[in-house]
């Protein structure tokens, strides 16, 4: 067992961006195949694919496989070609906007585009060029985790008891991660006695997928509710607490997973000191502080119910008669009571469901900010690839 053996988060395989689909994760391990840029975005604003930079390269694959479908059908890469790839570069850069490294990774690639254009390349050439561009997102985003892997297990010199929130591992990256990269590093170098995982409501992605990394990689570990982390650190049971980030403005006020500023107050109130593991390409100096930065707001449903996936066999020929008769025509809705909703579809021999389980009451108004930002002030240093940082140094290491 060991982080090497993860599975990869994104790839670009016959022509098409296939990625973990991460909405099924731990249950299952599903690949998700997008034929179209289209499908990426959904990918995007489903959480199949989630993460910083992990969505940085998606955006990135995004507009390669724009540009080695349907701009293929352009003869040129004159003003009409143009005017939809900006479009397309919109479209994805903005399916999420908390994230600085989505539009940052699509613009990447949207600079290809106008330099081919400029050059008067062919069609054919720049599908090639913004491939490889994609491909070397993904090349940096693994580098960078590595090396800052490296330079925050240094702050480390004996078994340390750590926290984590939300997932800013493997999976929300290219590979191996940026809060677990810290992690996994210090793990193979024996400084891991234990980690504490915030299951992170209200999608989960502590309990269903840093859990799950952290068991796949032999990281000793325990799950938590958000609402227990102020008392294991009272208990003394957290030397230090290492988290991910979504976007860090010039003053060090950085957006993360929501639950991230409570952590950080009740981490200053204990004396524990508060890391913010990031690559440099999550870093915005354009924004001067956290006010700046949109939140992100999601569908109240993560709230009001739960979401499980999973596959079954029917219970004798005939059952499983049925069922293929009622998706004959694709994924059908089972009716459920109670507003609950279960989608069933084929899968290999048997079948595979999702299912959205109201578990409040029917009329109930939900808020979900999907983000909060955490003050400069309550982070104790950023851990990045070009080494560990305090907020005063970010305008001249980030330049
Ligand atoms: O909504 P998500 O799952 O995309 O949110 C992800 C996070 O907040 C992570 O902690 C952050 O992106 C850091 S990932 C290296």
């Amino acid at each position: 067992m060991s982080v090497e053996q993860l599975p990869r988060t994104i790839w670009w395989e016959d022509n098409a961006v296939h990625m973990i689909d991460q909405t099924r994760l731990p249950l299952q391990g599903d690949v998700l195949v997008c034929n179209t840029y289209e499908g990426v975005i959904i990918a995007i604003q489903t959480l199949a694919v989630r993460g910083a930079p992990a969505i940085g390269a998606a955006g990135a694959l995004g507009v390669a496989l724009w540009g080695s479908t349907e701009g293929m059908q352009f003869e040129t890469l004159a003003d009409e070609y143009l005017v939809a790839a900006q479009s397309i570069c919109d479209e994805l850069a903005d399916a999420r906007p908390t994230a600085v490294n989505l539009s940052r990774e699509v613009n990447r690639l949207r600079a290809v585009i106008e330099k081919a254009a400029a050059e008067e390349l062919s069609p054919e050439t720049l599908s090639e060029l913004l491939i490889a561009e994609a491909h070397k997102v993904m090349e940096e985003d693994e580098a960078a985790n590595r090396a800052l892997g490296d330079y925050g297990a240094a702050l480390f010199d004996s078994p340390t008891k750590f926290l984590t929130h939300c997932n800013a591992g493997s999976l929300a990256t290219t590979f191996y991660g940026t809060a677990l990269g810290v992690i996994y590093s210090a793990h193979t170098q024996g400084k891991v006695e234990h980690v504490w995982v915030d299951e992170t409501r209200p999608v989960n992605q502590g309990g269903r997928l840093t859990a799950w990394e952290l068991l796949f990689a032999g990281v000793p570990s325990q799950l938590i509710c958000d609402n227990m982390a102020a008392f294991v650190m009272g208990e003394g049971l957290v030397d230090a607490i290492v988290v991910g980030a979504d976007r860090i403005c010039a003053n060090g006020d950085t957006a993360n997973k929501i639950g991230t500023y409570g952590l950080a107050i009740i981490a200053k109130e204990h004396d524990i000191p508060f890391y913010v593991a990031a690559p440099s390409t999550t870093f915005d100096l354009e924004l001067t502080e956290g006010k700046q930065i949109e939140i992100e707001v999601r569908d109240q449903r993560e709230i009001e119910g739960i979401t499980v996936s999973g596959t079954f066999d029917a219970p004798s020929p005939e059952i499983s008669a049925a069922f293929d008769k009622m998706i004959a025509e694709g994924p059908a809705e089972m009716p459920l009571s109670k507003g609950h909703h279960m989608t069933i579809a084929r899968k290999g021999g048997g079948f595979a469901f999702d299912a959205w389980f109201k578990n409040t009451p029917t009329h109930v108004q939900c808020f979900n900010p999907a983000f909060d930002v955490t003050p400069a002030k309550y982070v104790t240093a950023y851990i990045t690839e070009r080494g560990v940082i305090t907020a005063g140094e970010i305008k001249e290491k980030m330049a």
